[in-house]
């Protein structure tokens, strides 16, 4: 039977290789569409907490792995060589940056490498994990058809981004348009059937290197967005005028307008990260992307910005940073989600630390941190008492703002969540 037809009814064997916030998401929405599914990780304790039911990722509930597992239709494993029973992959292994800011693509080949070990032919594979224009043509096929398979005819390959937006309430992977572009139009074709199996709306495009172009649009879109509303609300400080007020005068445009927050920088694995992917790729067509840099650069010194705002909200106690007990609410790098990768709050704290500042932290979702020397625990919010200034530098939900100018002394609030008080101890960005 043709894959497109074993796709169609079903029938099609499942792999997903890294089961992190968007491999398991991903997977249990193929297990729920009736796919038989595996998921492929390196990290023993993600494969056994599966393979016992539960969700170590809050947008995943424990119930759904627990019903997809008890069914039978889903398992993980760390026995790569599973690979060769598998009809379909889908590659979500990380895609970090080096410390250079250049693309660390070994997640990525270690799994292709895994991948091209165990091709066979009518196999699909897809690439979810965001990287630059020209991965798939240039890192995976070459890697595949060296075993002496084509693609298009013998194999399938794809490139599909993944769009989860962590915590979002309103869109996950069932309901977020899924863009594929295949190498050939049939492995288009393949990939759109694999997807629209299990998520409402697939969009085509017509290659590889389109399907990669889009995520890195939508990306250094927010970076670029992020960094011009983060330079306006410096911009406001200094002309003594509030940014918040602007912002939410301007988004009452119904057109031609989007709102975009000030903040205390980005964070996560995607948006701080993602653009320099497409920067590093165009300087090797002799392309300078200036916008990217420049929102890297004002974005990048937003912690350093917020420091000097809690400098200045000391001095108007008569007081330094050295010594300043200071405690931090949110160290996440969102609200209402548990991921502190390159997230801000841990550039504050290092800032604030080698400036000798006595430091604590309050984050329902973060229970212990260790970031260069700061090693702290999360302490809860009512236990918090005889600190200098209080940091709002994740917005959660829970927290109780509005009690916060009347129990501490100080407040620098990043995140506008004391909206409308006008307490005098309160600093914004
Ligand atoms: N987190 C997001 O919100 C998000 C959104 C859209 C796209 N992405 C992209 O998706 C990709 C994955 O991101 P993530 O946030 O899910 O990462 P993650 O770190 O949460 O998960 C990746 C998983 O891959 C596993 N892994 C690493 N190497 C492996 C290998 N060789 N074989 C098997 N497993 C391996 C890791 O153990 C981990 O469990 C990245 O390219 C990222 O940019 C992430």
């Amino acid at each position: 039977m043709h894959l497109k037809e074993k796709l169609e009814n079903r029938q099609a064997r499942i792999g997903v290789i890294g089961l992190g916030y968007v491999g398991l998401p991903l997977a249990v929405e193929f297990a729920r569409a009736g796919f038989d599914v595996t998921g492929f990780d390196v990290d023993e304790s993600k494969v056994s907490e599966l393979n016992a039911g539960r969700s170590y990722i809050l947008d995943v509930r424990s119930e759904d792995v627990a019903n997809c597992v008890n069914a039978g239709k889903l398992r993980a494993t760390t026995e790569m060589s599973k690979l060769g029973e598998m009809d379909a992959v889908d590659i979500c292994v990380p895609t970090p940056l080096r410390k250079t800011k250049d693309p660390d693509m070994s997640y990525v080949v270690s799994a292709a490498e895994q991948i091209a070990r165990y091709l066979h032919p009518g196999m699909l594979i897809v690439l979810e994990s965001t990287t630059y224009p020209g991965t798939t043509a240039e890192v995976l096929q070459p890697m595949f058809e060296a075993r002496g398979l084509t693609v298009g005819k013998d194999f399938y390959l794809a490139f599909s981004p993944e769009r989860v937006d962590p915590a979002n309430e309103k869109f996950n992977t069932r309901n977020t348009p899924k863009v594929v572009g295949g190498t050939t139009p049939v492995c288009s074709d393949v990939a759109a059937a694999l997807y629209s199996a299990a998520v409402d709306t697939v969009v085509p495009v017509s290659s590889t290197q389109v399907a990669e172009m889009v995520k890195l649009l939508e990306n250094t879109f927010r970076a670029v967005n992020i960094g011009l509303v983060n330079e306006i609300a410096l911009m406001s400080h200094r002309m003594n005028i509030d940014v918040w007020e602007v912002i939410d005068a301007a988004k009452t445009k119904p057109f031609g307008f989007m709102p975009f927050y000030p903040g205390p920088g980005l964070g996560g694995h995607c948006i701080p990260i993602d653009p320099f992917y497409l920067s590093w790729k165009a300087k090797q067509s002799g392309f300078e992307c200036r916008f990217i840099e420049l929102a890297g650069h004002v974005n990048g010194s937003m912690p350093e910005y917020v420091v000097e705002r809690i400098s200045e909200a000391l001095n108007t106690k008569k007081k330094a940073i050295n010594g300043a007990r200071i405690h931090l609410f949110g160290i996440a790098y969102k609200k209402d989600v548990s991921d502190m990768r390159e997230s801000p709050a841990l550039d504050i704290l290092q800032l604030l630390h080698r400036r000798g500042a006595e430091l604590s932290y309050t984050d329902p979702y973060v229970p212990s941190l260790q970031e260069g020397e700061v090693c702290l625990q999360s302490i809860a919010e009512d236990a918090v008492d005889g600190i200098d200034c209080a940091v709002i530098a994740t917005d959660h939900k829970g927290f109780n703002y509005a009690a916060m100018p009347g129990r501490f002394p100080l407040v620098v609030d990043t995140r506008n969540a004391l909206k409308g008080n006008a307490a005098t101890n309160i600093f914004r960005l």
